[in-house]
């Protein structure tokens, strides 16, 4: 484990700007960033752990195809897009926001668990990590204080929550230290049309131009962004009404629930930009001190 500050701390949940879903201080003691924090672990450790979704071990909106058979299915499609961003699965691994560990468990396919960490703020579902992706190693850190030392990892994986992060360009840094030269990050991530709650202002970006930039300022090369806004959120959208159109019609489910449910899914649809997959690169040694890194942007792929 390559971490650089006291890892007991994190273990027992009291990193500073941590804060443990279970045991939430009153909002006056709270700093911007704990808040934050409170308010993004209130709403998974609720949403993750209830009814149908209880049993997914994937919290995301997966990659939907024209023979994509289920849920679970989607979301192994999703990490296999993202992984396909990486010129090779071998070494290290850290999936950032790694959810109850559906991602990091995908990962042992390829990856040895041994070299697989995942972190995330929330202690209730690292516990779940632990079952789902036994053998990896699982801390309660933030996507944008990591505390793992400089050149510690080959590659990064963060499916579907840099939007929660303050900021992406702190994330950013802090993937772009950790990562030994020549590593990869991939993530899918959500541009948002307004900030909101468990999206803070502070991390807003109006358009994937600037999006685009974001990631040029923070030294990465390679950048290779998609916009898989239908296969991912539009196919999720899509199935999850047909899905709560025949439960109804089974008699399943109430109308009421479903109505409830429709109506949830349209203020989300709301708030949704664009959804993207993006491979980037750290530069490697060799690359070190030779001028400003190029784009290489295949225009099939790339928005
Ligand atoms: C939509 S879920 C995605 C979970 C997982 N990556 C997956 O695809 O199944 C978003 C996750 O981001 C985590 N998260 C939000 N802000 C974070 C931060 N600053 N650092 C680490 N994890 C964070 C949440 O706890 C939640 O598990």
């Amino acid at each position: 484990m390559h971490l650089r500050t006291n890892e007991s701390r994190q273990r027992r949940g009291t990193r500073p700007g941590s804060t443990a879903s279970h045991r939430t201080p009153s909002p006056a003691c709270l700093s911007s960033d704990q808040a934050l924090t409170a308010r993004i672990n209130r709403w998974y450790d609720t949403k993750m752990f209830l009814g149908g979704r209880a049993k997914h071990t994937f919290a995301n909106f997966g990659y939907w195809e024209k023979d994509t058979r289920d849920y679970g299915q989607a979301c192994e499609n999703l990490t296999e897009r993202l992984l396909a961003f990486l010129p090779e699965k071998r070494g290290t691994i850290l999936d950032v926001a790694c959810g109850k560990g559906g991602t990091t468990a995908h990962l042992l396919n390829y990856f040895h668990p041994g070299n697989v960490t995942g972190i995330n703020i929330s202690e209730k579902q690292l516990e779940r990590c632990r079952i789902n992706a036994p053998g990896c190693t699982f801390l309660l850190m933030s996507a944008t204080e990591l505390e793992f030392n400089d050149e510690s990892f080959d590659n990064i994986l963060c499916v579907e929550a840099a939007f929660h992060f303050n900021t992406r360009e702190k994330f950013l840094r802090e993937a772009l230290r950790v990562l030994k030269p020549g590593g990869c990050l991939a993530l899918s991530d959500i541009l948002l049309k307004h900030p909101r709650g468990t999206r803070p202002a502070a991390n807003q970006v109006p358009n994937i131009m600037e999006y685009r930039d974001l990631y040029k300022r923070s030294g990465f090369q390679h950048i290779q962004i998609t916009d898989a806004t239908v296969e991912c959120w539009v196919g999720f959208y899509r199935q999850a009404m047909r899905r709560l159109h025949n439960r109804v019609a089974r008699g399943r489910i109430d109308p009421a629930f479903a109505r409830r449910r429709r109506a949830r899914l349209m203020r989300v649809r709301e708030t949704i930009e664009r959804y993207v997959l993006v491979g980037v690169q750290k530069r490697s040694i060799a690359q070190r001190g030779s001028g400003p890194s190029q784009d290489i942007l295949p225009a099939s792929q790339t928005t």
